[in-house]
């Protein structure tokens, strides 16, 4: 039986077509794509600045380096999230200190961000679970009245707005993916925003294995010198990847109304069912819907949420969890000594919580037939 999955790209003829000509083309790296694309994406998003990686993961990594993140120093994040959130200050010898989530939304608890900053701390990452925005205002202001800076990880949120103003433009970087469950894809592939000029260049540098040059850039000056001026990696996207990007984010405000839409019938379909309670949304946001979260109220019944689970999978509906909070995984454990009881907002909701199946290619035929097939399986 195929499952109808929890997230799925979208892919059409311009985008075959814009993969195809970059293929024919003199530049498949380091070409003239990627700044296009940076260029498409800092004007989308509204920033002054946009520096295209290799990954999300890329993103979060290349954000921690260009904020001096190193040994020792401590970087407040949340535990509902994928672990890369947090991986990457431990790329950079940091060390993440989790700060649990609010009850309703599962975001960052600004609360218990406060509680957790001590002389260590260099920065706040904020995430955007599910495609919803943080209180970036108040997490924003605990981070500059520290004197320390605040990451977005918005690999959730492309498409949303707080308070009005796109994602993207809130924290001092902002970390987007493209992975192929994201609102837009380049296969893998990621982008960070940001309006410091010096961020941005030292984020090129980079993604660039620390050389201040690229290939092309030493080919118009007909020169072979280059200078590796700190440790960097290889973090670039290529330009098929980028061409690929541009196409894609032309069709984006239309997947996040699809996304809304999808969001809409099963906020209806599930309104009067008590087993079922989706996420709180605050009405200073514009969600992105990245994930549609709901979370199972399953007491009195012989049920829990694995079987629920396994009984929707069965039935071909390609639910899934997100996320196992990230303090618990065994490296953290074992590396932090991390315990359960450090959060217990997020180790509580985890068990609780289920994601169905939400993508722009998604039929109404496919949407009635999640919604049926929870209520079947609940028993409703
Ligand atoms: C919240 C979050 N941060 C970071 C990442 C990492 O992105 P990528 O898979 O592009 O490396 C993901 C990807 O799943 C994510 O969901």
């Amino acid at each position: 039986m195929k499952l109808i999955p929890y997230g799925k790209q979208s892919i059409d003829e311009d985008d075959i077509k814009a993969v195809v000509q970059v293929l024919q083309s003199d530049w498949l790296t380091t070409g003239p794509k990627v700044a296009e694309f940076e260029e498409a994406f800092a004007r989308h998003v509204g920033s002054k600045y946009a520096v295209a990686v290799s990954s999300g993961t890329a993103a979060l990594h290349a954000s921690m380096y260009a904020l001096g993140i190193s040994p020792g120093d401590e970087v407040v994040v949340t535990p509902m999230t994928f672990a890369a959130s947090a991986n990457c200050i431990v790329f950079q010898g940091g060390v993440p200190v989790f700060a649990d989530v609010n009850h309703d939304t599962l975001l960052i608890d600004p609360e218990q961000v406060e509680n957790k900053i001590t002389s260590k701390t260099k920065a706040i990452i904020a995430v955007d679970y599910t495609g919803q925005p943080c209180d970036y205002d108040v997490l924003k202001d605990i981070a500059h009245r520290h004197g320390f800076f605040l990451v977005a990880d918005a690999c959730h949120s492309l498409g949303a707005t707080y308070k009005g103003k796109n994602v993207g433009t809130h924290a001092d970087l902002n970390a987007f993916s493209f992975h192929p469950v994201k609102h837009i894809t380049t296969g893998e592939g990621g982008m960070i925003t940001t309006d410091s000029p010096d961020l941005a260049e030292k984020m090129r540098t980079f993604r660039n294995h620390g050389i201040t040059t690229d290939h092309r850039q030493r080919e118009a000056q007909g020169s072979w010198f280059y200078e590796m001026v700190d440790l960097g990696y290889n973090y670039r996207l290529t330009d098929f990847q980028c061409s690929l990007g541009m196409s894609q984010l032309k069709k984006l405000p239309l997947w996040i109304d699809r996304r809304h839409e999808i969001a809409y019938r099963y906020d209806v379909a599930f309104r009067d069912i008590p087993q079922i309670k989706p996420l709180s949304v605050s009405n200073e946001v514009f969600h992105a819907y990245h994930l549609y979260v709901i979370r199972l109220n399953l007491n009195g019944t012989h049920m829990d949420r694995d079987m629920v689970f396994h009984s929707l999978r069965e039935e071909g509906i390609g639910v899934n969890v997100h996320y196992i909070p990230v303090h618990l995984h065994p490296f953290y454990r074992n590396r932090y000594g991390t315990r359960l009881g450090l959060c217990p907002i997020a180790e509580k909701a985890y068990k609780h919580i289920l994601s169905l199946p939400i993508h722009p290619t998604m039929s109404e035929q496919m949407i009635d037939e999640v919604i049926q097939k929870v209520k079947k399986v609940i028993s409703i």
